[in-house]
């Protein structure tokens, strides 16, 4: 049986994805354990565009099924803001995800809280013959205005898991992996997955 391609160069997302395909029992290259370079633009309009358009460009130029993720965060004071637009966030010219951090938080000082959002991932998994499929995961908490913690990426140290108090970057990945975005929206592509690997 051939191996299934983790179709983003992120890294975060990348240590996430290895650890929930080890544990289902799915057997996953990277892009650099096959020496594939590939960017792809985001500019769809949507979650399901992107991804869509992320794994099939990677099952296309690896002969491999694969499997991409678009994410995002939504925080309800800013309409759904920075949403599709999370990994662009910020206005200074080669920003980093404390920048983005940062820009959030400026923008939401004057808005009353809690500042309730919540992390979407759209999963597509893609063969190269084009055929494609999606599933979707969603975690609800809200925006600190002072980060908390070391783990994960992006705007973990500011997202809040009310319920836990601990935010996103407080928690081991074996924690994230079981009540992320990415994680639920991997566990609702398992079925996509068994079917794609035993047609
Ligand atoms: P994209 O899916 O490559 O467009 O990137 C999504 C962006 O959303 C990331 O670069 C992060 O800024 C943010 N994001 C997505 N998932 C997470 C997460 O699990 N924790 C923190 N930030 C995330």
């Amino acid at each position: 049986m051939s191996k299934l391609l983790i179709a983003t160069n992120n890294q975060g997302k990348i240590e996430e994805l290895k650890e929930l395909l080890q544990d289902a029992g799915i057997e996953f290259v990277t892009p650099a354990q096959i020496n594939l370079q590939l960017e792809v633009e985001e500019d769809g309009s949507t979650y399901q565009e992107n991804a869509g358009k992320k794994a099939v460009a990677f099952a296309q130029a690896s002969g491999l099924i694969s499997l991409a993720d678009d994410s995002g965060l939504e925080v309800a004071a800013l309409n759904g803001a920075p949403g599709l637009y999370s990994a662009r966030y910020s206005p200074k010219p080669g920003a980093k995800d404390k920048d983005r951090r940062d820009f959030l938080l400026k923008n939401l000082k004057d808005k009353e809280r809690p500042w309730k959002a919540h992390f979407h991932a759209t999963i597509a998994i893609a063969k190269p013959t084009g055929e494609i499929e999606f599933a979707e995961g969603n975690c609800f908490g809200e925006i600190i205005p002072e980060e908390r913690g070391t783990g994960g990426f992006g705007y973990d140290p500011i997202f809040l898991l009310p319920e836990l108090g601990k935010t996103m970057a407080e928690l081991d990945m074996d924690e994230k992996n079981r009540l992320s975005h990415r994680a639920l929206a991997v566990i609702a592509a398992m079925p996509i997955l068994k079917r794609m690997f035993s047609a």
